[in-house]
């Protein structure tokens, strides 16, 4: 896409990417150590670790992509510390199934995000664009594996995860500019 005047430099919209990512990514972390804390003996609870695995190997590159290209991060990841578990620990009450609808939730919201990056960065930064795609598809793992686990019987699904969707819109808004 060609830059428009005032348009913020290219190394700005990388520097963007990189924090929203990571404010994405510790952010589902802190929705599974939420989730965790309440299925404690829950037989869904392996597969939540897996998926919370995976979210901390996430958080993990971005935090060194941060520090090499000296990045800082949102001033909010004090809101994200406590509203990701919130959110985790709050769905999670209201059953296993209602903490699947939760992922479902967030990782759509997530896929058309890593997909609209991708896009956006195009030939460039290769190696960022390999990451994003690499964890753009476990993150669709992790919605497809929580629609298995019967997230769409969770009570109030259509409210849940549409509400769910628009506080993950807010998040990355508000993360790509503060
Ligand atoms: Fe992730
Ligand atoms: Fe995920």
């Amino acid at each position: 896409m060609r830059r428009l005047p005032g348009d913020p430099a290219e190394h700005d919209n990388t520097e963007r990417m990189i924090r929203v990512d990571h404010a994405g990514e510790y952010g589902a972390a802190r929705i599974y150590a939420g989730q965790l804390a309440v299925l404690r003996n829950a037989p869904a609870r392996k597969l939540v670790e897996h998926m919370a695995g995976q979210e901390r190997r996430h958080l993990e590159t971005f935090e060194t992509l941060m520090r090499q290209r000296k990045v800082r991060p949102t001033a909010l990841m004090p809101l994200w510390h406590v509203a990701g578990f919130a959110l985790g620990a709050a769905t999670a009450l209201m059953g296993e199934k209602a903490a699947f609808a939760c992922t479902v939730a967030v990782e759509s919201v997530i896929d058309g995000h890593y997909a609209a990056q991708r896009e956006k960065l195009g030939s460039t930064e290769s190696e960022l664009a390999h990451t994003i795609e690499t964890f753009r598809a476990e993150e669709a793992e992790h919605h497809d594996t929580s629609l298995a686990q019967g997230a769409e019987q969770a009570p109030l699904y259509p409210v849940l995860t549409a509400a769910i969707k628009g506080a993950s819109r807010l998040a990355i808004w508000l993360s790509t500019r503060i």
